[in-house]
């Protein structure tokens, strides 16, 4: 895999991944592997993990496999436990598992709410929570996955919105309270991203050409370009960076919520 950094650069380190098994969460374990990182894939699917470890194995890296539920918080911890076991430390924790669908506000159920709160909001507290002693041990990262929704008031996307801004603020407060013990929290919001679930599920079809034309910089990001900006997070040369939430977008937050309003009607 191509890369704009120094080879390498992750030598010695060894991360998790939740959401590992597909889409932006694949691609940064591989990005990881890339530079020399041993990484642990988590997440529900165990085919969808072994998939992205056999690859990652195939191109000389370390990679190991915990099929656990973000929601499961006994669960996540033991993963969490077995892979810094397993790897003798953790330095890097990323939450890119989520969950997401199209819905208008006045016809979602609370527990269809509740269930993207769950998986994307308490799941990253959930994993940060499991991560702290691991990453304490000699200083670490956390890096979570959010999204332009979060900022930008969308319509069909309120459940997702509402999880993102908590995460937003979540790291904000963890940079705060964990700075002292060497621990930096930081967040990547994407805008849309080419060949994800994520986008086939919020512009399907005919959407997709229609807000590709309107992103500033007149496409999707790829997954390695996410990958790439969570890199350069965990990387010595962000070193100081915590609390923050870096934008990789292509400017689309920069023209609302359009996309959005056009399925709507509006
Ligand atoms: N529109 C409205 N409500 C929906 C919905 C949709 N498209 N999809 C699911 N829901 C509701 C369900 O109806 C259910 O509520 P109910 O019990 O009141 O009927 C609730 O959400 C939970 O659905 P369920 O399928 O039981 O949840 P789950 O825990 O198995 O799955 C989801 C969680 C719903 C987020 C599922 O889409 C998922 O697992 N997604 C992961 C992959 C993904 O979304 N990737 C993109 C990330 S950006």
């Amino acid at each position: 895999m191509d890369s704009v950094f120094a080879p390498n650069l992750l030598a010695g380190k060894a991360a998790l991944v939740t959401g590992g098994g597909s889409g932006i969460g694949a691609g940064i374990a591989k990005l990881f592997a890339h530079h020399g990182a041993k990484v642990a894939l988590l997440g529900r699917t165990v085919q969808k993990l072994d998939a992205v470890a056999a690859e990652i194995k195939a191109a000389g890296g370390i990679a190991s496999v915990h099929p656990t539920d973000v929601r499961d918080y006994p669960a996540l911890e033991k993963s969490m436990n077995d892979a810094a076991a397993a790897f003798g430390r953790l330095d890097i924790v990323v939450n890119s598992a989520a969950g997401n669908f199209l819905s208008p506000a006045a016809s979602l159920s609370a527990n269809g709410f509740r269930a993207v709160i769950d998986i994307d909001l308490c799941g990253t507290f959930n994993a940060c929570r499991a991560a702290f002693t691991h990453l304490a041990k000699q200083g670490g990262v956390i890096v979570s996955i959010t999204a332009t929704q979060a900022d930008v008031p969308t319509p069909l996307q309120v459940h997702a919105g509402a999880a993102k801004a908590g995460i937003a603020k979540l790291t904000r407060d963890l940079a705060l309270e964990w700075g002292r013990s060497g621990i930096r929290v930081v967040a990547v919001a994407p805008g849309p991203v080419e060949g994800t679930e994520g986008m086939s599920r919020l512009a399907p079809g005919n959407s997709a050409d229609a807000l590709k034309k309107r992103v500033p910089l007149g496409r999707y990001a790829t997954i390695e370009e996410i990958a790439a900006s969570v890199l350069f997070l965990v990387s010595p040369a962000a070193a100081y960076v915590t609390g923050s939430t870096l934008l990789v977008d292509g400017g689309t937050s920069l023209i609302g919520a359009g996309p959005f309003l056009d399925m709507m009607g509006l």
